[in-house]
C-alpha cells in the first residue's frame, strides 16, 4: 500500500484500485465488491509523482477528467490494466500509451448528452441575454430605475445559431434549436446525412464564423484542435456575436479571446471550460461580458451518478472480458491473459 492511501478493504485477492477522487457512496460500495479500493485521502488532484506512486501495484484506476494520465504514469505503473474514466472527452490520457501497454481506457459516452446539451443553452442563454452580469449589477446595487437601455443583450430567438463538432451533443443541441426557431449551421470534418443533421446545414468554418450568431463549440479536444479558435478566428465573427465553449480548453486560445472581448469585438462569451482549469486566465477575471462556470456542463445529478455508475460498471466488466465503452480496443491485442483478474 503506498503511505497517504488508505485500503477501504483487506480482500488480497482482488485486483487493486485507485479511485483518484472521491465519487458517490453507492458507486465505491459498488467497487469494493470487485476490487480493493485505495483511496486518495483528499480532494486534491494528485500530481503525476503522486499518480505514479499511489497506482504502484494497481490493476484498475477510476479516473476523472482532472488526472493527467501521461505516458510517463502509464509507464511507471506496469500492473495497470484498465482505467475507468468517468467523462465522455479522454483527452487527459495518453491513447497511444495505454494501448501499447495493453491497458484498456473506458469512457462514458451517451448518458450526458441531453443534460451537456441543456447547458449549452443555458449559456448560451445567460451569455446573449447578460444574465449574470444583470445580477451581479443588481446585487450591487446599481439599479435606480428602469431605463430603456438597462444591460441590453442580443436576441437568441430567429438568430443562426452556429455549432462547430457535430456529435451526439453538438445534435441535440441543434435539436433544441427549432424551439427558437433558429436556422442552425454546423462545421465538422465529416458531413452527416442530412437525416441525422437536425435541420443543420454543413458549412464550411470560415462561413461558419462569419455567418453565426451564437457559436457554440463541442468539440473534442486534440492536437488537431488546439487552438482552433485563436485570434484569427475571432476577428471573422460578427462583433454582435457571441461564443460559447462547453468542450476543453485549449480549444479556444484564451489570450486572443480576452482581447477580443476587451475590445468589444465579440458580444460576449460563455466559458465552461479553460485553458490550465481550475486557474483562469486573469484577465476573464476582470470582463463584465463574459459567463464563466467551472466544468459542469454535465453536472446534474441524476447524470453525474449515471456516469459514475457506468464508470464502475466498465471497470467491473473489464474484470471478465471486453467493457462495454472500451475506447482503445487495440490494448486488446497487447494484453496478457486474465492472470490479473484474480477474483472476476
Ligand atoms: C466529459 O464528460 O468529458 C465532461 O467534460 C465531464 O464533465
Amino acid at each position: 500500500m503506498q503511505s497517504g492511501m488508505k485500503p477501504s478493504m483487506q480482500l488480497s485477492m482482488r485486483p487493486k484500485l485507485l479511485l483518484a477522487r472521491p465519487v458517490f457512496d453507492e458507486v465505491m460500495a459498488q467497487l469494493a465488491q470487485h476490487f480493493e479500493l485505495l483511496h486518495n485521502p483528499t480532494d486534491q488532484v494528485l500530481s503525476q509523482a503522486e499518480l505514479i506512486s499511489a497506482l504502484q501495484g494497481c490493476q484498475a484506476l477510476f479516473a476523472t477528467p482532472s488526472e493527467t494520465i501521461t505516458k510517463a504514469v502509464i509507464e511507471a505503473c506496469p500492473e495497470l490494466k484498465t482505467i475507468g474514466l468517468m467523462a465522455v472527452g479522454y483527452n487527459n490520457v495518453d491513447l497511444a500509451a495505454a494501448s501499447a501497454q495493453g491497458v484498456m481506457l473506458t469512457n462514458t459516452p451517451d448518458i450526458l448528452t441531453e443534460t451537456t446539451a441543456d447547458f449549452a443553452w443555458a449559456l448560451l442563454l445567460a451569455t446573449a441575454r447578460r444574465v449574470t452580469e444583470a445580477e451581479h449589477w443588481l446585487r450591487a446595487g446599481l439599479w435606480q430605475n428602469w431605463r430603456y437601455d438597462t444591460l441590453l443583450g442580443q436576441d437568441v430567438h430567429g438568430s443562426t445559431l452556429g455549432i462547430l463538432g457535430m456529435g451526439r451533443i453538438g445534435c441535440a443541441i441543434a435539436r433544441r434549436a427549432r424551439g427558437f426557431t433558429m436556422p442552425v449551421l454546423y462545421h465538422n470534418r465529416t458531413q452527416l446525412v442530412p437525416s441525422q443533421a437536425e435541420g443543420a446545414s454543413w458549412v464550411d468554418k470560415t462561413t461558419l464564423l462569419e455567418q453565426s450568431d451564437h457559436l457554440i463549440l463541442i468539440l473534442p479536444y486534440s492536437s488537431q484542435t488546439h487552438h482552433i479558435i485563436g485570434a484569427k478566428e475571432l476577428a471573422r465573427m460578427k462583433p454582435t456575436a457571441t461564443l460559447i465553449n462547453l468542450a476543453r480548453g485549449g480549444i479556444v486560445d484564451d489570450a486572443a479571446l480576452v482581447a477580443a472581448l476587451q475590445q468589444k469585438r465579440l458580444a460576449g462569451a460563455g466559458l465552461d471550460v479553460f485553458e490550465n482549469e481550475p486557474a483562469l486566465h486573469k484577465g476573464l477575471l476582470a470582463l463584465q461580458n463574459v459567463v464563466l462556470t467551472p466544468h459542469i456542463a454535465s453536472a446534474s445529478g441524476a447524470t453525474r451518478r449515471k456516469m459514475a455508475q457506468r464508470a464502475a460498471h466498465n471497470l467491473i466488466a473489464s474484470l471478465s472480458g471486453i467493457p462495454p465503452d472500451l475506447v482503445n480496443p487495440a490494448a486488446l491485442s497487447q494484453k496478457e491473459p486474465t492472470t490479473w483478474r484474480t477474483s472476476a
